[in-house]
């Protein structure tokens, strides 16, 4: 496994915390942050003696669906999988920085919305990139978004998350 996200401070840090709050972020917050949070919930609640120890939720740095549902092609194609996805779409705010502990864009492009969007220079360690938790062998250096794609780029967008998620899961959880 890449061992990347040992050198971020704002993730060590949370192996020793009681709580734990997660966001993910991509620009419309419907398809790419939607699935990282169904998938890193999923795992805590099978995987985890205390799912209560995670919020996890996303957001997106545009506002162009707030309220709506996640894109109906990443729901199918998430549910083929067994996970649901029923959260509703909003834009990142000032705040998320203070109340997350780990914000967690899926490409350089979201990374530098958020940076931008920062109230304080001191919360930016918070801010760390998708691609810093997958594995070796996924050949992506960021969350390629599935807007404009077809069916294998749902599905590439879904396998990246479960590795991704799969591996922050690992580094965060109580030893
Ligand atoms: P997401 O994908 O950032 O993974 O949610 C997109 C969804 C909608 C748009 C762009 C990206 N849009 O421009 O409406």
């Amino acid at each position: 496994m890449d061992v990347n996200h040992k050198s971020y401070p704002a993730v060590r840090a949370l192996r020793d915390k009681d709580e734990v709050k997660i966001l993910f972020v991509c620009l419309g917050n419907i398809c790419r942050s939607p699935a990282a949070e169904g998938i890193l919930r999923d795992i805590a609640a099978s995987q985890d003696p205390d799912p209560s120890r995670y919020t996890i939720d996303s957001a997106g740095t545009g506002n162009y669906h707030v309220g709506d549902l996640p894109d109906l092609r990443m729901r199918i194609h998430a549910r083929s999988r067994g996970i649901n996805l029923d959260h509703r779409c909003r834009q990142v705010h000032e705040s998320d920085f203070r109340d997350f502990d780990l914000i967690v864009p899926m490409d350089a492009s979201n990374e530098r919305n958020l940076h931008s969007l920062c109230p304080d220079p001191e919360l930016e360690d918070k801010i760390v990139p998708m691609s810093a938790f997958f594995g070796p062998a996924a050949g992506y250096t960021y969350v390629p978004d599935p807007y404009y794609e077809g069916d294998s780029g749902f599905e590439l967008v879904l396998d990246l998350l479960a590795d991704g998620c799969c591996n922050l899961y690992d580094s965060i959880k109580k030893s």
